[in-house]
């Protein structure tokens, strides 16, 4: 058991006794918590195992989850990988430093820890200013995964990893809420056709838009998620973001699925269940006399808003105490793909598909 300290560092200028003090921690073979743009990772020295060791045992993740290793510049790929395809330069130079995580293959020297035993690792270079100045300090590449426990939602705010990591950490770097608010976009490139395993930050279009020949198979995470194990596909179980409470997915036109759960509220309630929604801002009207309890996210014409409140509304229903938890889905343009996989992930193959009729 450590006692957590929570330290507050300004996202734009990082104090640097501050990032010293995580740095220091680091070097030495502890793990850190620290903002990302995309969301709170629980960071270990890379080419530590003892490190590594302690990143699974925080979050109680199973050693066959490979981890992602951050970058403060490119010149650490030659430590990382063994070759460097054209393709992935090509991304580095558009989307790094950002949420884009590229597969690519391993050099012997990463630790099997990182990588699971796989021949690849995944590398990415984060863009927010404490990440940076935390990789440059500490000299050495920082694999982290998302700061939570294993199969919770993944922490968008330092008190969300507090709430999963309290004790089990000795710091978290505290830089207030995410920008993106969903994880990056993981992209293999070792398959014969560059394939999206996990869509994020990076939108899909994005990423097209450079390497045409990019693909995404929607039902991958869903569909094939067993027999991949912890291997190929991030973020593989389909309840790997799951809040604790039962959640439901319902997709369809959005008055379709406006009539779909505004029965299933009177319904759930006429068993005196407390139920959560989670809805954009357009829609309160619709739910406002509802009786449940509602979280919005934001306007629904702009995924990114949906995106950065979409774990925080998870979690906060969790805590208000709902038995359930009810949301609409989203389009799936530009950041919507991502938005989609996490709502799925979060209702964990309950998804209720409705119609006009
Ligand atoms: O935005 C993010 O990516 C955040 C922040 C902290 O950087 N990190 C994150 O890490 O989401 P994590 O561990 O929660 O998710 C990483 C995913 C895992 O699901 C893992 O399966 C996949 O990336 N992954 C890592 N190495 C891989 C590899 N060599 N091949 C295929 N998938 C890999
Ligand atoms: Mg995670």
């Amino acid at each position: 058991m450590y006692h957590t300290e929570v330290l507050r560092v300004n996202e734009n200028h990082p104090n640097a006794f501050i990032i010293e003090r995580a740095a220091s921690l680091l070097r030495e073979g502890q793990v850190v918590v620290f903002p990302t743009e995309t969301v709170y990772g629980l960071g270990g020295d890379a080419m530590q195992p003892q490190a590594l060791k302690r990143i699974f045992a925080a979050k109680e993740r199973p050693y066959s989850d490979p981890l992602i290793v951050h970058i403060a510049d490119v010149e650490a790929l030659e430590l990382l990988v063994t070759t460097l395809p054209e393709q992935a330069k090509l991304l580095a130079n558009m989307f790094w430093p950002g949420p884009l995580t590229m597969i690519l293959p391993a050099s012997p020297r990463v630790p099997k820890l990182v990588t699971a035993g796989l021949s690849t690792v995944a590398v990415r270079m984060p863009r927010h200013a404490v990440a940076l100045a935390l990789i440059r300090a500490t000299g050495s590449p920082i694999a982290a995964p998302s700061a939570n426990r294993f199969m919770h939602v993944s922490p968008t705010t330092a008190q969300h990893a507090l709430t999963d990591l309290d004790g089990r950490v000795p710091l978290i770097l505290d830089s207030g809420p995410c920008e993106v608010g969903v994880e990056s976009t993981v992209l293999d490139l070792g398959a014969p056709i560059p394939t999206v395993l996990r869509p994020g930050g990076i939108s899909l279009e994005a990423l097209q838009h450079i390497l045409p020949e990019v693909v995404y198979h929607k039902t991958l995470s869903l569909e094939k998620q067993d027999e991949h194990k912890a291997q190929t596909a991030p973020g593989q179980l389909l309840t790997h973001y799951a809040p604790s409470v039962p959640t439901f997915l319902f997709e369809g036109p959005t008055q379709a699925v406006d009539r779909a759960m505004l029965a299933e509220i009177q319904s759930r309630q006429a068993q005196n269940e407390r139920v959560g929604v989670l809805i954009a801002d357009e829609d309160i009207p619709t739910f406002a006399i509802s009786g449940a309890r509602i979280y919005t996210l934001g306007s629904a014409s702009e995924p990114g808003q949906i995106a950065t409140n979409l774990f925080a509304g998870l979690r906060t229903l969790e805590e208000a105490g709902v038995q359930s938890i009810l949301c609409r889905s989203f389009t799936e343009q530009g950041l919507g793909l991502a938005i989609r996989d996490r709502l799925r992930k979060a209702a964990g193959g309950k998804v209720i598909s409705v119609n006009l009729d």
